[in-house]
């Protein structure tokens, strides 16, 4: 059952509008979830204005983790909510689970961010209204939320009461992250809600005010303040004739002493501050209007839509969309100036994964900021640097030196804060111990792997002084201390981790695990030896924390006899691990065909699963897609048809690195099918995907599949490569990379790709060619098969 609509528009630069054509209060969370709206702040989920039991109001605010309880692990608490506004009509509470809804649509307007909401309804007795409702989450002033509201009973008077307010009785799942706090009334007009969060003493001080028109005339509505437990709220009274039109308009603004303006102050202070600048925020917003903040915001989202804006000219416009759908969400996700805060699994839009960042920001989402705004791939693997903290806690806890990166992270000093408990173990009955916290370990690799591509892409030597080295020489320095000799192979092995591929526990010698390690411990011996000579200030600083001597030697001496998995010599296969080929092969159709991911454990536990050939997503895959020059392409295609066959793509980073791999190789069918599956993770018509939120690292993955895959671009050695081969759906390709500083705008058709080089000269590599591009010069040549 799907109620998704995607506007077709006669041409992509109509494409921009995702349509919810149905009310269907069993799949609210997906378009809660999919119109999200934010600007890095803050993510505001898009639950309805009425409440509905099954809806999901959340509001996040970036880096304001609490921990709710010893037993719990620290996530990002739902705020208090300012989006719900409840109508009683003749004393009838409006929801559209009752009456007859006459119309209905709900649009995310992904050009100037905007969620409006159309419906004509008709309650039990005959009273009919039309409503129409408006949300910005302001990308101008991060701070600004702003609804509207118009309502005209159309079959004859009514007396309309309105309750809307601040409404801190939220929680995460039951878990109530602030304290009671203050609220108060200022001007008779400006509520205002202050609390703190119960552990980590974050304070949020939240601001509302309220404003009626009838038939374009601003109106003074008869209004009671009500001051509750954790509420603060008015509630509105007029009667309003046939065909008057009521105009509600809200507007909110969200401030906490976590904002990167009160950083390093007292506390105290800080708590004063949020409160007054709240206050200020709100009167200046509130005065302003809802149409000047949406013009606002649709200005700053222009800004963004001038420099980000991606062109496919596909027989199928989902496509178009779909790729727009990823930019937008791509930059709400992350507040790009602040460097103490990541990007989670879920962005700010869902409790799922509570906020924590994965190995999803470096593998699959920060290569779009780091080819299109590398200022924010910066400020990202910065966040990485402060976090060397908790990665280094990791690391001793475990007894391991070095800097080990926890698989989920929160608050820079935080550490491992993966949760130990999970879902229903099926066999059992019991609840299934998490193990990713403890032995997923690539993440260290992955985050090392990202520092260097963001170097070869930027050259920041800066960062490099400052961040870079010390991360690849610290993470180099846990692995060098993690392998375990095996006297009897004379080699160092990787034991007992996970891969990628989460279906299968405690396994030795995952071949992308060994091979991202001794990428890392490589990279930093060939540094340790280019610092020492060039660059001796940093060479002595890092040395002073640990010592580089040391770790040379180690690396040295242990990186010739690490085992690195090999094709098999008859098959050419590659094993996931050591035994993978003795596993059992079971057939998975039933659970390829499932709409909904996962459903393997409806029948098997861990245990079981650990026992067959069956893969969550494929750890060959993303490692011969980022090692790209490791094996010969028959090797790589061998093994993308044997892995594939037994990969149930549970994992929404999957599809959209077969998707890419799949066009290196030449498999232009498979690669269109993944990009298709990769875009419908979150946009698509199963409905109930996205209710824990949306699925940031697959954002990245149809940026992925466009850019890198159809696109061909990649950095080969230290050369950026532009090889393009479209889908043979699409027409056309445009979009925009930044190498080395300079902007470069690629158009491909089926005939031709042209770069026109927008600022300094560069030299690049087009397919096998290498063109010096002057400035503002464009190099244009026949695109290849
Ligand atoms: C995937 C991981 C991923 C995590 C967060 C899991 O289902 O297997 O690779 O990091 O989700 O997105």
């Amino acid at each position: 059952m799907s109620i998704m609509q995607y506007s077709k528009g006669t041409g992509v630069n109509e494409n921009w509008l995702v349509e919810e054509s149905a009310f269907d209060s069993r799949y609210l969370g997906k378009c809660e979830a999919i119109f999200c709206q934010g600007n890095g702040y803050m993510g505001v989920r898009a639950a309805l204005e009425e409440e509905y039991v099954s809806e999901t109001r959340n509001m996040f605010v970036t880096g304001t983790f609490n921990k709710f309880h010893d037993t719990e692990v620290t996530e990002l608490p739902n705020f208090p909510d300012v989006t719900k506004i409840i109508f009683q009509i003749n004393g009838k509470v409006f929801s559209l689970d009752q009456g007859t809804i006459h119309h209905y649509e709900r649009v995310l307007n992904i050009k100037n961010g905007e969620v409006t909401r159309i419906v004509d309804w008709e309650s039990k007795d005959g009273e009919r209204i039309e409503f129409k409702f408006l949300r910005t989450v302001s990308m101008k002033d991060e701070h600004v939320i702003a609804s509207k509201v118009e309502l005209k009973p159309i079959s004859g008077d009514i007396a309309l009461k309105i309750i809307s307010g601040i409404d801190g009785t939220v929680s995460n799942s039951g878990s109530q992250h602030f304290a009671e706090g203050s609220k108060r009334l200022y001007d008779f007009t400006y509520l205002e809600m202050v609390s703190e969060t119960i552990e980590s003493k974050v304070t949020a001080a939240i601001h509302t005010a309220h404003r009626f028109y009838l038939n374009g005339e601003e109106v003074k509505v008869t209004t009671l303040p009500v001051i509750g437990r954790r509420e603060i709220k008015i509630n509105a009274s007029i009667e309003l004739k046939k065909d008057q039109v009521l105009v509600l308009e809200k507007i909110s603004t969200v401030h906490t002493t976590r904002d990167l303006v009160y950083d390093g102050m007292e506390a105290e202070k800080s708590i004063k501050s949020v409160k007054v600048d709240g206050k200020k925020n709100i009167e200046e917003a509130f005065a302003l209007g809802y149409d000047k903040i949406l013009c606002e915001s649709a200005q700053a989202w222009e800004e963004i839509w001038n420099q980000e804006d991606i062109q496919i000219d596909s027989v199928n416009p989902f496509d178009q969309l779909a790729m727009r759908f990823g930019i937008y969400h791509l930059n709400i996700m992350v507040k790009k100036d602040d460097n103490r805060v990541g990007i989670g699994a879920k962005a700010l839009s869902g409790e799922g994964y509570k906020g924590h960042s994965f190995w999803d920001t470096e593998v699959f989402i920060l290569p779009y900021y780091l080819m299109t705004q590398p200022k924010t791939a910066r400020t990202l693997l910065e966040y990485r640097y402060k976090n060397l903290y908790g990665a280094r806690l990791k690391a001793k806890e475990q007894g391991y030196e070095g800097a080990m990166y926890p698989w989920e992270s929160a608050w820079i000093d935080d550490g491992e804060v993966t949760p130990l408990w999970g879902a229903a173990d099926v066999v059992t009955g019991e609840t299934l111990k998490i193990l990713t916290g403890i032995i997923e370990q690539h993440i260290t690799a992955d985050i090392a792997f990202a520092v260097w591509q963001y170097y070869i892409v930027t050259r920041d030597e800066e960062f490099m002084n400052l961040y870079g080295y010390e991360m690849i020489m610290d993470t180099a320095r846990f692995w060098a201390s993690r392998l375990e000799w095996n006297e009897a192979k004379n080699q160092y092995e990787i034991n007992d981790v996970i891969g990628p591929d989460e279906y299968k526990e405690h396994v030795n010698n995952n071949v992308y695990t060994n091979y991202l390690a001794y990428y890392n411990m490589n990279l930093a011996l060939e540094l340790i030896g280019k610092i020492r000579e060039n660059n001796t200030e940093v060479y002595d600083r890092i040395n002073g924390l640990f010592s580089l001597t040391k770790l040379e030697e180690d690396l040295g001496d242990k990186l010739p006899k690490l085992y690195l998995p090999q094709p098999d010599k008859e098959t050419g296969i590659i094993p996931q691990f050591d035994g993978y080929f003795d596993l059992k092969y079971i057939d998975l159709t039933k659970y390829k065909q499932s709409s909904i991911v996962g459903t393997i454990y409806n029948d098997y536990n861990m245990e079981q699963i650990n026992e067959f050939q069956v893969l969550k997503q494929g750890d060959l895959v993303v490692l011969l897609y980022l090692l790209d020059d490791l094996f010969d392409a028959e090797t790589k295609r061998k093994n993308y048809m044997y892995y594939e066959e037994r990969t149930l793509h549970d994992s929404s980073l999957s599809k959209s690195t077969h998707s890419v791999l799949a066009n290196d190789l030449g498999l232009h069918e498979d690669a269109y099918h993944f990009f298709v599956g990769a875009s419908s993770i979150d946009l698509g018509e199963e409905m109930k995907s996205s209710d824990a939120g949306i699925h940031s690292a697959s954002m990245g993955g149809i940026w992925q599949s466009a850019v890198l895959g159809f696109g061909g671009v990649r950095v080969v050695g230290q050369q950026l490569r532009i090889a393009p081969s479209l889908p043979k759906e699409w027409n056309s390709l445009s979009f925009r990379v930044v190498w080395r500083g300079t902007p470069l705008k690629v158009t491909v058709t089926k005939e031709t790709v042209s770069i026109t080089n927008l600022s300094h000269a560069v030299e690049i590599l087009v397919y096998d060619e290498v063109v010096d591009l002057e400035k503002n010069a464009t190099f244009t040549t026949k695109v290849r098969g």
